[in-house]
């Protein structure tokens, strides 16, 4: 049974092909919505496609979507496709959780690709459907520790800084357009992504599960169920905001 009014609705997930992306884009499709699942891995993509849906359910799309041709080119497939979008989730990303010192040139420019060039891109692209038709939900992937300043993650959320700016910025600007831009800002989340931190820094996972209240990561569900709320026809008047989904993390 649908919990909220997705049926019929064409939905992108950016970063679909594994974690938190796969799981928004298998809730999305058990709530109704057509949902392309785009990733920059082609394998990832058509395997989550495949693996969850039907081909008029489902399209998959692969590419860096921190370039802005690759952008325009999902935007444009999307459209051909399914005739519209009225959800986008930039949800692309991932951390390179290091001190700042110890970042490289690239690797301080990979996070700023992967977590923020890739939500600007997309939205830019996909803003001009949204007015033209007068309903759209943008809902972007933030973090918490852009809140809390958490260890390490100077870089990161330099970059999830403007997606969490660019957030009330078009919320703004596209609120008699139909549109709401929200953002869900998880903390830590049980995902390969925190797999492969704890593997290089044991140590800053456990400091960072001691810190929530509730003593664990929150599960990918947990986080894709706010995504969906937000997506939904009942979400309608929620725009503008930062949604924490960080197990009380606030009350610190
Ligand atoms: N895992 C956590 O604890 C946590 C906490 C806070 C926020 N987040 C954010 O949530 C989102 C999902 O996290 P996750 O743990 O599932 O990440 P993940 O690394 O498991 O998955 C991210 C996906 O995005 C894709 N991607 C990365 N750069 C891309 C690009 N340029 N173009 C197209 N696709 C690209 C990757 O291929 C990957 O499949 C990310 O934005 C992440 O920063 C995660």
């Amino acid at each position: 049974m649908n919990k909220y009014s997705l049926e019929g609705r064409v939905a992108i997930v950016t970063g679909a092909g594994r974690g938190i992306g796969e799981a928004i884009a298998n809730q999305l499709l058990e709530n109704g919505a057509k949902v392309v699942f785009c990733d920059l891995s082609e394998d990832a993509a058509n395997t989550a496609c495949s693996d969850s849906c039907t081909d008029e359910a489902g399209l998959p799309f692969y590419g860096n979507l921190a370039k802005e041709e690759v952008a325009g080119a999902l935007i444009a497939k999307t459209v051909a496709h399914f005739g519209k979008i009225d959800i986008l989730v930039n949800n692309a990303g991932g951390g390179i959780i290091t001190p700042f010192l110890e970042h490289t040139p690239e690797t301080l420019v990979e996070t700023i690709n992967r977590n923020l060039w890739t939500a600007i891109w997309c939205s830019w692209h996909a803003l001009p459907h949204m007015k033209k038709a007068g309903f759209g939900r943008i809902i972007n992937m933030g973090a918490d520790s852009v809140r809390n300043g958490l260890f390490d993650h100077a870089g990161y959320n330099a970059a999830k800084g403007g997606v969490h700016g660019m957030t009330t910025g078009l919320a703004r600007e596209f609120a008699r357009d139909g549109i709401t831009v929200n953002t869900v800002a998880p903390c830590a989340v049980q995902t390969q992504q925190l797999e492969d931190v704890r593997r290089v820094n044991p140590e800053l996972v456990d400091k960072v599960l001691d810190i929530i209240p509730m003593g664990r990561a929150a599960t990918e569900a947990e986080v894709a169920s706010m995504v969906i709320y937000l997506a939904s026809d009942e979400a309608g008047f929620v725009t503008g905001q930062v949604i924490s989904v960080n197990g009380g993390t606030t009350m610190l």
